[in-house]
């Protein structure tokens, strides 16, 4: 579906972005382990998170509508069912990652994960690698590739440093640990601690102490999870997109209702900050680890921005909205540049290659590295076409830069965008009446 964006519309108002899919999976995930049913308010309903409602129903979860809400009602830790078909993640790489933890403890079961196309082409040795080191068995195509199969063993507990920066294999290492008798996880820089705050408010017990520049997290042997109620906030990484709409389009001004501003995901919150763009307030300090989520709302407005560099440690805190980076740095003064962030090369597009030429294909000075890019603002984008290459937050991305560019800018594939937000189209007209 090829949709065009016409610019020169401010957009004013107030709007509750949609729920945070991360925190939406582990809901899903969390509440399929638990032993008593947990009521989820605000689950994000999205294509990426209708894939989690469905894995965890053909593990023998039941999943109720509860007028807005959901009851799920658990298998419980040790008793997920294996289904006679594979699991279909769809899209969803939090999916593909976070679940085989859960199943790697199922002794004597086995489960096979596949997905789409995408999803085909996304490492899962780095979940293999930990698991493997537990005890679980596993097989790949071509030993990194999904369709991924568990064979469900008793595990032991590790301690295990991560290669890289990636809250899913984290949060995978986490999950498993629950069926040991304790396993630490040390992450070389913070990545988003949402398992590990959930895990901690349904009764597991969950440690962290800092370790070098990121943090050391001890998951002790669990038998059961309980928790009544989860309530999943708005979605920053969603929310992301409208921000910067804001920023970019002169007049805009809007208030962003019941976002969550947990520390661990409002780097780029700071990026802007420095930019000149916003002034953050009252947000979580960093380093805070509590078992609640917190929300805020947050006001945005058009202003004129700078460029700026962002460092590595910075990379996991504004992963998903690196992509925004790139495109603001179009519009900021001066150069905008980001190292450190090969990883955006494995996640739903190689988003290193899908940005630059997208983002070049409008008009913008940018340039690829390695583990990045740099662009040199050029006073704004003429417009033109952009490809979303099945990516979701490209096809927002092109979205976005239509609004704020000179011709506007037709998305090829903004399908793709109903993976996290399908509302997108909705809530823009509903902001710029
Ligand atoms: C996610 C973690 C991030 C992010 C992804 C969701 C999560 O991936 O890019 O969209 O929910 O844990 P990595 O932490 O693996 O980089």
């Amino acid at each position: 579906m090829n949709v065009r964006f016409e610019p020169g519309v401010r957009l004013r108002g107030r709007i509750a972005p949609p729920a945070d899919k991360s925190i939406s999976h582990r809901a899903a995930i969390v509440g399929a382990m638990a032993s008593e049913p947990v009521r989820v308010v605000n689950y994000l309903d999205a294509a990426d998170t209708r894939s989690t409602l469905a894995a965890v129903a053909e593990l023998g979860a039941i999943v109720e509508r509860r007028g807005e809400d959901l009851l799920i009602r658990g298998c419980g830790l040790r008793n997920a069912q294996p289904p006679p078909a594979p699991i279909d993640v769809g899209n969803a790489g939090t999916l593909m990652r976070l679940l085989p933890g859960w199943l790697a403890f199922q002794q004597g079961a086995s489960f096979t994960l596949d997905g789409d196309q995408s999803i085909r082409r996304r490492p899962v040795d780095r979940i293999a690698e930990p698991l493997s080191l537990m005890g679980a068995r596993l097989e790949a195509r071509e030993r990194r590739f999904a369709p991924f199969t568990v064979h469900g063993e008793a595990l032991t507990g590790i301690d295990y440093e991560l290669p890289v920066a990636s809250a899913q294999v984290k949060s995978c290492v986490l999950l498993a640990g629950l069926g040991t008798d304790g396993t630490t996880v040390t992450e070389p820089v913070a990545s988003r601690d949402h398992t590990e705050r959930m895990l901690m408010r349904a009764g597991a017990a969950v440690t962290r102490k800092t370790a070098g520049a990121g943090y050391a997290t001890t998951v002790g042997s669990t038998d059961e999870l309980e928790l009544e109620q989860i309530v999943v906030p708005g979605d920053l990484s969603s929310a992301a997109f409208l921000i910067t709409a804001g920023v970019l389009v002169a007049g805009s001004r809007m208030v962003l209702e019941g976002v969550g501003v947990n520390w661990t995901r409002t780097g780029f919150l700071r990026i802007l900050e420095r930019m000149g763009a916003i002034v953050l307030g009252d947000l979580e300090p960093e380093g805070a680890f509590d078992v609640e989520e917190p929300l805020a709302d947050l006001d945005v407005r058009n202003a004129p921005i700078e460029g700026t560099e962002v460092a590595a440690h910075e990379v996991p805190l504004a992963i998903d909205e690196l992509p925004l980076v790139a495109l603001l740095g179009c519009f900021a003064e001066g150069e905008t540049s980001v190292r450190g962030a090969a990883e955006l090369r494995v996640k739903e597009s190689d988003r290193i290659s899908t940005v630059v030429e997208g983002l070049r294909g409008l008009g913008a000075d940018i340039e690829a590295l390695p583990d990045g890019f740099v662009v040199r603002g050029s006073g704004g984008l003429r417009g033109g076409r952009l490809e979303a290459h099945g990516d979701h937050r490209l096809a927002l991305l092109g979205a976005v830069a239509g609004l704020a560019s000179q011709e506007g800018v037709e998305v090829v594939g903004m399908e793709a965008a109903d993976i996290s937000y399908p509302r997108f189209a909705d809530d823009l007209r509903a902001l710029a009446s």
